[in-house]
């Protein structure tokens, strides 16, 4: 055992197969099921990237009706939900809203809990789990948001498609199409990423034979961390901490000496640059353009050519989605729920594959403790 080696954070180790993306550090690219992700997020509306995720190709017409007359079905925030919601303190991590509402919609599947050997259910019902999370999420996110506020939940509008909806719920005001279509292509770029820290916490889940429900409150729990999804929240955090382009060689000057890891900079996988940052930039310069805030634009770019010129490290994806997040009116705490909310697809399309071909998952460990020794007085048994 002592001369395994350890490849701590399981750095650089494939641990399984799978077709759902491809992520290409050499090239910068990403593919979902094949397709560039940046042509995906140029062209298509985010329920046709969940139908991708799920089936591996892209909905027909009809299909797509299909996708968007079930998402509209289910999307009304349920009163068993709502009120799960309201039994945490207001000062609950919206995460933890999030979290606890996905475990009771589960606990409320009574065809989930009937016996734990069937738990894991067929690939009909759990395509239909994933469908209705995907369906129900925006409007608990937009819920966590105004419960923080002191707001009522607003009701879904059937004439909206589901990036209008989502921001119509939140705000209670029918959202410019700049604003839908920036919000659309920010859930399509972040829906998937192969096997990041929570799609493998679902993957582990599942490899249980645990059921879905399970596996994406783990992922939720997984995402929450600020090394991954709660990078995007860190990020306004440090704006806010550093207040304008001038203060950001004094500010990093500081943290640097501190040895602060710096949110929305670094990646596991891309060295170089993430391959989702350029369309996110574009699209947090066109809400920059939009909303007339070149101060957020100026504050981005100096932290970033600073931070690359000193540490040579990268922005990923959440650098340029907090700044965005901000600007459409979401609170700082909203924007890992909203990672939620785009990450399920993903999520459960790993699920699903992960049951089409399982094996547990359990790695081994060096043991680095103390030697075999003896409880004074106990029987030896060698
Ligand atoms: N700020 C400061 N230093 C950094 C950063 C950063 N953001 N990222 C990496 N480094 C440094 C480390 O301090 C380390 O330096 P050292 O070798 O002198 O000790 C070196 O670069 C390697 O970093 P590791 O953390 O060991 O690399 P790893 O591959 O484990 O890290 C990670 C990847 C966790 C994402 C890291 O870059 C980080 O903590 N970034 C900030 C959090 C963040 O933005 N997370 C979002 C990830 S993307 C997503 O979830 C959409």
């Amino acid at each position: 055992m002592g001369s395994l080696e350890v490849k701590k954070g399981l750095a650089g180790v494939v641990v399984d197969e799978t077709a759902i993306s491809k992520v290409e550090p050499e090239t910068n690219s990403l593919l979902y099921r094949g397709y560039p992700v940046p042509e995906l997020a140029a062209t298509q509306p985010f329920e046709s990237v969940a139908h991708l995720l799920w089936h591996g190709e892209l909905p027909t017409e009809s299909e797509l009706i299909d996708i968007r007359t079930t998402e509209r079905q289910h999307r009304q925030l349920r009163d068993d939900v709502r009120s799960s919601i309201d039994v945490l303190p207001i000062s609950a991590h919206p995460m933890d809203d999030v979290r606890t509402a996905v475990s009771v919609i589960g606990g409320m599947d009574t065809a989930a809990d009937a016996n734990v050997m069937d738990a894991v259910g067929s690939p009909e019902e759990n395509l239909h789990r994933s469908m209705r999370l995907f369906a129900e999420l925006p409007g608990i996110v937009a819920y966590a948001q105004r419960r923080r506020r002191g707001q009522c939940p607003i009701d879904p509008r059937d004439d909206l498609d589901y990036a209008a909806n989502f921001l119509w719920m939140t705000f209670g005001t029918e959202a410019e199409d700049v604003v839908v279509d920036a919000f659309n292509r920010s859930m399509i770029l972040y829906a998937e990423h192969s096997f990041n820290a929570s799609t493998f916490t679902a993957r582990v889940i599942t490899s249980t034979l645990s059921d879905l429900y399970s596996a994406v409150v783990g992922a939720i729990g997984a995402l929450k961390g600020p090394l991954h999804g709660g990078a995007n929240e860190a990020v306004l955090h440090i704006f806010d901490e550093i207040g304008s382009a001038q203060h950001v060689r004094g500010w990093l000057d500081t943290a640097l000496e501190e040895n602060r890891k710096i949110m929305g900079f670094g990646h596991r996988v891309y060295k170089r640059r993430d391959s989702r940052v350029p369309t996110m930039k574009r699209v947090l310069d066109e809400l920059i353009e939009h909303y007339q805030r070149p101060d957020i634009a100026h504050l981005y770019d100096r932290l970033q050519s600073e931070f690359l010129l000193r540490k040579g490290i990268h922005p990923n994806l959440d650098y340029p989605s907090g700044p965005a997040y901000h600007l459409m009116g979401f609170d700082t705490l909203t924007f890992t729920p909203l990672f939620v909310a785009s990450r399920v697809t993903g999520w459960t399309a790993h699920i699903m594959e992960q049951q089409a071909a399982n094996a547990l998952i359990r790695p081994l460990s060096a043991y680095v403790g103390v030697e075999e020794r003896h409880v004074p007085g106990a029987a030896h048994t060698p």
